[in-house]
């Protein structure tokens, strides 16, 4: 008899799987062979490979397809390979796909309140609310203050750049706030357990990202104590700095609740309601994690990207070198916004590190409202959509030789190129907030470096470059030694 039951219950199991993995089948959406359980996430689990990396793989299985389904575990994912849809989806159509799904985040830990986390209409009056504090004026002033107040100690030899990187993001951004970070060697020591992680650790970011009830069942957490009481220190202290920052959070609250009326703000609708929303504590901590949490060690990866293309390329080092000489000379040796702003061919060095080592190599959106795609296709509430962005940026129908590291493709570039196949920040109404933060810090860095020197990868590291298996933004495995040479 328990042996009749076990088989039945085996048996419930095998129909369960196979009805769960046929659901792209049944859409008439084109998926490739599955794993029992697994779906096509089984790589992903063992971290043999990344999200992005699977991705990209289907991207060119199904290369005769608009889009296809992937299976992450037993849920469902409709992957984009079709621009004009890319483009229905982060902005035509945004109030059918304006939310992001779970993610990693659990109900305990500061993040759960980040703007990258809410949703629906209050995500939409953090983001309206706080827009102003990247605000070109605002950079001004964070510039003035990162110039004022972090010293950038470089000599000649070598040094372990991503460390460097990362302590130098961790000041500007401690400047942004008008403040300064405590213990700042513990703090860095925690950043990194933080992402990069055991593989006991790994299968806790896996349960929360795709089982989050099951999370929050056992107490899965995204940050752990004591890292929590870490960042609770420290956003406390980004959070009370005497910015402007701050200055705004006062104003928003002196004009009593984060007011919206919905025919303007209502991400799924035009309904004449007003929402009003409080600005707690919660809010503003929440908002000051996704500094540390979401610009943080994304900015200090892309920027080791950066170092690691540019210290192989001494033709490179040497236009950013004769561009910034000419940049100071036409603003009077002044470090400025605006001097910066100026230096179109850094811009471009970052624009191709991104494009081919991109820290988040997809986007995603989750179905707000049911959708009907102009093939027929329709997709519920709640499903899941993502943009394959790292096949798009290596994708030689829009990019000739993908694989080269080309600054010079983005020149005579501007706002014409805006065609989806460069999304490193993302696009339309949720695109990064902080890319205007981010690249100012990345330009202010390397023009400082090759100001006064010139950068060699060191013969410690050993390429091929390989990226770290066990994390969730893109970053490369162990350090990056990088010899620097002073200029005469
Ligand atoms: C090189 C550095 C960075 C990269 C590559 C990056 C990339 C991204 C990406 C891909 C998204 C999702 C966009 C989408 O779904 O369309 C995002 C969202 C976000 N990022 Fe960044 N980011 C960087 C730095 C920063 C910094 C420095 C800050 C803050 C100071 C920041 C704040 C945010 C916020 C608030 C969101 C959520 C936006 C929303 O959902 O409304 N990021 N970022």
């Amino acid at each position: 008899m328990v042996w009749l039951l076990f088989g039945l219950f085996l048996a419930l199991l095998y129909f369960y799987d196979k009805y769960k993995l046929s659901y792209w089948r049944r859409k008439g959406v084109k998926s490739a062979e599955t794993v029992p359980f697994f779906g096509h996430w089984l790589p992903v689990f063992l971290a043999k490979k990344f999200a992005g990396t699977t991705y990209k793989e289907f991207y060119w299985q199904f290369k005769d397809e608009r889009y296809f389904g992937v299976y992450e575990y037993h849920r469902p994912t409709l992957v984009l390979r079709d621009l004009k849809l890319v483009q229905d989806v982060l902005v035509k159509d945004f109030p059918h796909f304006s939310d992001h799904p779970n993610w990693l985040f659990d109900g305990k830990s500061y993040a759960r309140h980040s703007p990258f986390r809410e949703n629906g209409n209050l995500w939409r009056a953090i983001r309206y609310k706080f827009t102003p504090t990247f605000s070109a004026s605002r950079m001004t002033l964070a510039l003035r203050r990162i110039l004022s107040s972090v010293s950038i100690d470089l000599k000649e030899g070598e040094i372990e750049a991503k460390d460097f990187l990362n302590r130098f993001s961790a000041y500007a951004l401690a400047a942004y706030f008008a403040t300064e970070i405590r213990g700042m060697d513990n703090f860095q020591h925690i950043m990194r357990q933080q992402f990069i992680v055991s593989p006991l650790r790994y299968l806790e970011f896996q349960i929360l990202e795709h089982f989050p009830k099951l999370g929050k069942l056992i107490g899965a957490r995204f940050i752990h104590e004591p890292l929590n009481k870490v960042y609770e220190q420290v956003l406390g202290d980004f959070a009370n700095g005497p910015s402007e920052f701050n200055e705004l959070v006062a104003k928003i609250r002196k004009d009593g609740a984060m007011q919206l009326n919905a025919k303007d703000f209502d991400v799924s609708g035009d309904r004449a309601e007003v929402f009003k929303f409080d600005l707690s504590d919660e809010l503003v901590h929440g908002h000051v994690s996704q500094f540390v949490l979401g610009g943080l060690d994304t900015t200090s990866n892309a920027m080791a990207m950066v170092a690691y293309e540019v210290a192989k390329r001494p033709d490179v080092q040497a236009k950013i070198r004769a561009e910034l000489t000419a940049s100071l000379a036409k603003y009077g040796g002044q470090w400025t916004y605006e001097m910066i702003r100026d230096l179109k061919y850094l811009h471009s060095v970052l624009n191709e590190s991104a494009r081919i080592k991109p820290v988040l190599p997809f986007l995603f959106r989750v179905v707000t409202k049911d959708y009907t795609f102009d093939d027929g296709l329709t997709l519920k509430k709640g499903d899941k959509v993502v943009i394959p962005s790292i096949a798009f940026q290596t994708d030689p129908a829009y990019y000739e030789d993908p694989e080269e590291f080309r600054p010079e493709r983005w020149e005579n570039v501007n706002e014409t190129r805006n065609n989806f196949t460069w999304l490193p920040f993302g696009d339309g109404p949720r695109q990064c907030s902080g890319m205007r933060f981010a690249i100012l810090e990345m330009k202010l860095i390397f023009a400082k470096i090759l100001f006064d020197y010139e950068m060699t990868l060191s013969e410690k590291f050993k390429e091929p470059l390989k990226y770290h298996p066990r994390t969730f933004l893109t970053q490369i495995d162990g350090p990056l030694y990088i010899n620097l040479k002073k200029l005469k």
